[in-house]
């Protein structure tokens, strides 16, 4: 029996993470359930958004499913998310981003996978008050994390047989850090994997080609605040943040949640869609070597959306399903 770290998180976070649990469990896979505070919630009852309880789960279990979690604005604890990425060395993030048959949206047979470096860059969040009214933010790149992420990326494209890596970055300004992460993603091409396609677009006008035409995308590959705006866009390509995945890897712990956020604007009005950690409980299952459970819970997921019931679908995506109602359809397919 798996033991897996289940932090439930903020906002829509419970629905959606309690959701999946009884997902996965209809799959047939009994899992020992770690249930761990994080988050704004967990500062308000323990003291601490992240507190040591949790870290040291994760530290021991290595694999968790984690709702998402508030960050305040302007001020306030610092992210649970970038906390945990840098604690847990999660420098991987992965976020598959595919059309689902059935659902309408603007384009069809989209089918991307951002790679975002996950631990450095701006989104480090190093500030400082330089002088009075003069604020600076530090953007960091060093060699081995952009080395290890563009391995990653590369062997990812290997071993999924896909065509083509692109690299989104501003080396034209930031001839520095975006210049070292261009070149150690050209090294590693080179020594890895020759064969996949490879090109670089400089970030701004590659938002703009993958809002145009993203059937020319197939692996993105880029640092860290970068990868986290293009998620979103991308997401929006293909019907919203309800129905894209994510995993955070390290080489110890991989940590699985989705793209969006605690979304507080529906929580607890229980219309939130938990399709999005359900992904990235079939990408976590796959991680953990129970592939069969994974095939079983798409097998439910991917015709209940091609056969356009409104009553299968959350709100988001047209649907007229509560949280609970899309769920019970769902396991009811998986029976
Ligand atoms: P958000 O992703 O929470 O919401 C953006 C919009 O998408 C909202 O209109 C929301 O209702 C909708 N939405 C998101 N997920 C949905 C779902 N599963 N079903 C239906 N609709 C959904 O982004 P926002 O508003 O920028 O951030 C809210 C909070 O979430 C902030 O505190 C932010 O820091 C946090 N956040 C946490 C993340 C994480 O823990 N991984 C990621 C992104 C944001």
């Amino acid at each position: 029996m798996p033991t897996i770290c289940l932090i439930p998180g903020d906002g829509i976070g419970p629905e959606v993470t309690a959701a999946a649990r009884r997902v996965i469990e209809a799959a047939g896979v009994s899992v020992n359930w770690i249930e761990l505070p994080a988050g704004a919630a967990a500062a308000e009852r323990f003291g601490s958004p992240l507190p040591a309880q949790t870290l040291e789960a994760i530290a021991r279990h290595r694999i968790a499913l984690k709702g998402p979690t508030a960050t305040p604005i302007g001020g306030g604890h610092a992210s649970v998310n970038v906390q945990l990425r840098k604690h847990f060395d999660l420098y991987a993030a992965v976020r598959p981003v595919r059309s689902l048959r059935g659902l309408v949206t603007r384009y069809d047979g989209v089918d991307l996978v951002v790679i975002r470096e996950n631990t450095e860059g701006l989104y480090s969040g190093i500030e400082a008050e330089i002088v009075p009214g003069v604020m600076q933010s530090l953007k960091i790149a060093s060699r081995p994390a952009c080395e290890r992420i563009a391995r990653f990326a590369f062997d990812y494209a290997r071993a999924r047989g896909r065509r083509k890596v692109s690299v989104f970055h501003k080396a034209n300004i930031m001839k520095l850090t975006d210049g070292l992460f261009l070149d150690c993603a050209r090294r590693m091409r080179a020594a890895v994997a020759p064969e996949v396609e490879y090109e670089e677009l400089i970030v701004d006008n590659g938002f703009m080609q993958l809002v145009r035409d993203p059937g020319r995308f197939d692996v993105l590959l880029m640092e860290n605040l970068y990868g986290d705006l293009v998620s979103d866009l991308c997401a929006g390509l293909v019907g919203g943040l309800g129905v894209v995945p994510g995993a955070n890897i390290g080489r110890d712990c991989a940590i699985f949640e989705a793209v969006h956020g605690s979304a507080p604007d529906i929580a607890g009005k229980g219309i939130a869609n938990p399709l999005a950690v359900i992904m990235s409980s079939v990408m976590m299952l796959n991680h953990i070597g129970l592939t069969a459970p994974a095939e079983r819970i798409k097998a439910a997921y991917n015709p209940a959306i091609e056969e356009g019931n409104p009553a299968e679908r959350t709100r988001d995506i047209g649907g007229t399903a509560t949280t609970a109602q899309f769920v019970e359809a769902l396991i009811k397919r998986i029976a």
